[in-house]
Parts: C-alpha cells; structure tokens; sequence
C-alpha cells in the first residue's frame, strides 16, 4: 500500500454508502443520485437526492443504482462513487486513495468486477473487494484470527447474509437476495389486505421503525397513518398497532431464521459450539428492529446479540482490512 496515498474502506449498501478512515466514518449518504434525463449530468446525490423522491419533473430521474446489493445501474455507482470520493479526498488525483469495497458474499464474477471497476473508475488507486460478513466481523472487533468460530448476520436493506468466520476467512455462509425493503413491501400487503388501504414503502418503513418489532412487546403502541382506499382512490387514514407489524413482518423474518440456519447446518460442530458460547452479532439497519435479538436467540437455541456499531461496522472494517491485505489475501473475493 503506497507511502501517501490513504486507506479508505466503502460499504457499498443498497439503501447508504459509507465510507471509513480507519474508526471514523468520513461519508454516510443515501445511495441515490438525481440526474438530468437530457444530458444524462448529475443534478445530485445521497440526501440531496433522496429529498427529490416523488417530487420533481419528468426531466429529472431519481435512481437507486444497487438492488440486493450488487450494482444495477453502473454509470450511475460509478458517478455516485466519485462525487463522494471527491469529497473525501479532494480532487487532486496524486492522492488517489486505496480502498477496500465490502460485496455481499456469494455474488457473482460479473457482479465483482462490476463493483471493482466502478471503484478504479471513480479514482481510486487500488481496489480490493471483501465479503460483507467479513468487513461486518473486523469492524465490530470478532477475533478472527484464531481458529474459532464466530458468526455474524449482516441485516440489510436489500440483503441479508448470515456468516460464520474462522482464520481470517468465511467458513460457511448463505446470501438472501431480500432485506429491508421486503420488510416494508411485506407491510404494504398486510395493510391492504386488512384494510382495504394503499400505503407507500415510505410510510411503511416508518411504520417499521417507530412501532415495529419482530416479536409480541409488553407495550403496544399505535401510529395513525395516510393512505389510499384502494377503491375509491381517496385518501384513508389507518391507526396501526406494533402487534400488527410483528404479525406483517412473521414470513420475511422466518427467511431470516432460516437462513441463519442452513448456515449453522453447514458449519462444522467444533465451530457451532464455540457460537453457541459467543453468541451471533447482528449487523446492518435490520438489526435495530425491536426483538429480532430475542427471535433469533429463541428460534435458533443461540444467544444472538446487537453490536454497538451496527450501521458502520462494514465501513469501518473494510477499513482496517486493508493493512491486513497480507492475513487476508487469500481469502478474499478475486476479481
Ligand atoms: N430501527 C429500525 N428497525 C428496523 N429496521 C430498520 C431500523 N433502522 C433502519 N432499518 C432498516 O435497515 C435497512 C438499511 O440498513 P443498512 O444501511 O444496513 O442497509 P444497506 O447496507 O444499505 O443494504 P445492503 O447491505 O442490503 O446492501 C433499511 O431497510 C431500514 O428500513
Ligand atoms: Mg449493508
């Protein structure tokens, strides 16, 4: 890793991009960009271009570029990654930094250049990529370099990954293509089917964050909001309790168990005793919701925990992979 240039670790998410210097979060912005339809130039990103969703002419596009985690649109990343680049590193191009970008485990070879590509583009001087559960254990200080079992799950927006990491590499590890936004989309049905109403993903991840929660509460509380009748199109208020979010959120969040399961079935017995004595670290925006702790621990008989940095951990591990590149090297994603 070259004299001046600086290490710098991204976590590419689906919903925000983070990028980190060794512990400290340098850029945390929606992974939006709004561009000119036109000229196909940048109008804006992250939460600039976030606060446009819904609100601006046809002559604007507002585009998420990453679905399930992996880059769909690339121009569009790779503009997205430059700007925030720029941002960090000023647009001297001597500085180029080294950067370490976190991908979801088990995505394709098509898929990995794409976000190894897109990274070089966007100016930085070496890229290397490494499996988001990895970056997730780094960054929430696992000890990982000796020959035990720890196992994390990363809780995202448009993924869920469920690892277990031993040595300084992935073990045994599975990838769901869903994550948040099924959570959201899976209230939307529930609220219509009930009542006949019509909500945005918007309202329903609000829905989600404020009352929601994976298992029964002691509390229940309730939150009144705006929807549309789905037959006569007019708008319909409904009050919402956290009973019928945890009974919305009942099948995204069997996917999750079970996931975390087939993951634990393929893991050696050694290694899921030494889990079972440490415990999962829940990662990732999803591991906020009320109780998914106590789900987890009920359904799967291991005591599963929230970590104190759930949304930078990827970032900050990423991070400090790089230093690591020599421990780590073979056991990272090739391009
Ligand atoms: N308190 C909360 N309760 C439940 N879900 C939450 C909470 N806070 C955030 N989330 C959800 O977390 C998700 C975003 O998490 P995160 O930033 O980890 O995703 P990401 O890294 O961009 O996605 P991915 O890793 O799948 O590419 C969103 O779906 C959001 O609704
Ligand atoms: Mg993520």
């Amino acid at each position: 890793m070259a004299g001046f240039s600086r290490d710098l670790g991204i976590d590419l998410g689906t919903i925000y991009t983070r990028i980190a210097e060794g512990s400290h979060i340098l850029v945390e912005e929606p992974t939006i960009v709004a561009i000119d339809v036109a000229d196909q130039k940048m109008v804006a990103v992250g939460k600039e271009a976030r606060d446009m969703l819904g609100r601006v002419p046809d002559s604007i596009e507002v585009a998420r570029p990453l679905e399930h985690g992996v880059i769909a649109d690339y121009e569009i990343t790779e503009t997205l990654l430059r700007v925030l680049l720029q941002r960090v590193s000023g647009a001297i191009r001597i500085f180029r930094p080294n950067v370490m970008v976190s991908v979801p485990y088990g995505v394709t070879s098509v898929e990995r250049r794409a976000v190894h590509e897109a990274v070089l583009q966007a100016g930085s001087r070496d890229a290397y990529l490494i499996q988001q559960p990895l970056a997730a254990a780094l960054g929430v200080d696992l000890p990982i370099n000796s020959p035990s079992g720890n196992m994390v799950v990363c809780l995202g927006g448009g993924s869920i990954q469920a690892a277990v990491i031993a040595m300084y590499g992935v073990v045994s590890a599975e990838t769901l293509r869903q994550g948040g936004n099924q959570f959201d989309e899976a209230i939307v049905s529930y609220i219509r089917r009930k009542y006949g109403v019509i909500l945005s993903t918007v309202t329903a991840e609000q829905l989600k964050i404020k009352i929601g929660a994976a298992v029964s509460q002691d509390t229940e509380q309730s939150m009144e909001v705006q929807g549309q009748d789905q037959v006569t199109g007019l708008p319909h208020p409904v009050t919402i309790t956290t009973g019928e979010i945890v009974e919305a959120l009942q099948e995204p969040l069997k996917q999750v168990t079970e996931t975390c399961r087939r993951v634990l079935e393929k893991t050696p017995p050694e290694l899921v005793s030494d889990i079972i004595d440490r415990g999962m670290a829940l990662t990732g925006g999803g591991a906020l919701l009320r109780g998914i702790d106590k789900l987890l621990t009920k359904t799967l008989g291991i005591p599963a925990y929230l970590v104190d940095n759930p949304l930078t951990c990827v970032a900050e591990g990423a991070a400090r992979a790089l230093p690591m590149y020599p421990l780590l090297r073979r056991n990272l994603p090739t391009v």
